[in-house]
């Protein structure tokens, strides 16, 4: 009686192992450091953002507005860096999407400079 209970609270831990490694495989999309307290894949991707029943696309810029405010909101907090403005350029205004240089599963890279030379520090 007492093994089997033994034997079944270790199929339970393993189990639970088991479980927590598959949420987990090797080449996982990681999240970018900042987001690290982010644990939920969902948070990001959303049903909402679902293209034909798949969640794992690129997130709306809602997505990241819900947390860091509207393009008005990131504007004001980079309006005084040495270079223009990325989050509100003379060309695009609010017209570009975050992804456009905002990267969470590889590195993120400013659009802008796909003509410019701006010395940007982007996450
Ligand atoms: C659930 C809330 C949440 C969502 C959704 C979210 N973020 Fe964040 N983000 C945070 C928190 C919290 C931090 C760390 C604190 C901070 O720097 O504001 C952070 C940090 C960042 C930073 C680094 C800021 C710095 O100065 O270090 C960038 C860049 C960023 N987020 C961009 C994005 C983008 C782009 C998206 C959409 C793809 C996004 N975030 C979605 C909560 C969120
Ligand atoms: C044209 C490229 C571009 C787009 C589009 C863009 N960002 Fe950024 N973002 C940057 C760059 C570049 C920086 C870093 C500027 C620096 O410090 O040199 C930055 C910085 C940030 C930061 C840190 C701000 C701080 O506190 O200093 C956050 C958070 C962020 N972006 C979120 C967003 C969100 C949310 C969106 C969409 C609403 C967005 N960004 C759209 C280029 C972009
Ligand atoms: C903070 C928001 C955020 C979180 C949390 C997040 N992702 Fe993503 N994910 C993105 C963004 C933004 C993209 C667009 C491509 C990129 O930026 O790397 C993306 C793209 C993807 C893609 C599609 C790749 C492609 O290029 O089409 C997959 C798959 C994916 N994520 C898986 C995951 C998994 C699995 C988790 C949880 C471990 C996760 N993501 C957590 C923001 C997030
Ligand atoms: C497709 C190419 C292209 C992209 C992408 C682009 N620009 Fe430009 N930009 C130009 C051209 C062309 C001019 C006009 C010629 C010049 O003055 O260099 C210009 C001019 C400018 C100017 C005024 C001239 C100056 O250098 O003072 C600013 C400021 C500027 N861009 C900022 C940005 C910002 C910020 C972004 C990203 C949000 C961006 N640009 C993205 C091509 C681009």
């Amino acid at each position: 009686m007492k093994r089997t209970l033994l034997a079944a609270i270790f199929a339970a831990c393993f189990g639970a192992a088991a479980i927590g490694a598959q949420a987990a495989p090797a080449g996982m999309p990681t999240v970018k450091p900042y987001h690290q307290t982010i644990k939920d894949c969902a948070v990001c991707h959303t049903e909402e953002n679902a293209v034909a029943g798949n969640k794992f696309v690129v997130p709306s810029d809602k997505t990241c507005m819900g947390c860091h405010g509207d393009y008005k909101a990131m504007a004001e907090k980079t309006k005084n860096l040495p270079e223009p403005n990325p989050h509100w350029s003379n060309h695009y205004g609010s017209g570009l999407s975050c992804t456009a240089c905002h990267r969470e599963h590889s590195q993120s890279k400013v659009y802008c400079n796909e003509c410019h030379e701006f010395s940007y520090k982007i996450k």
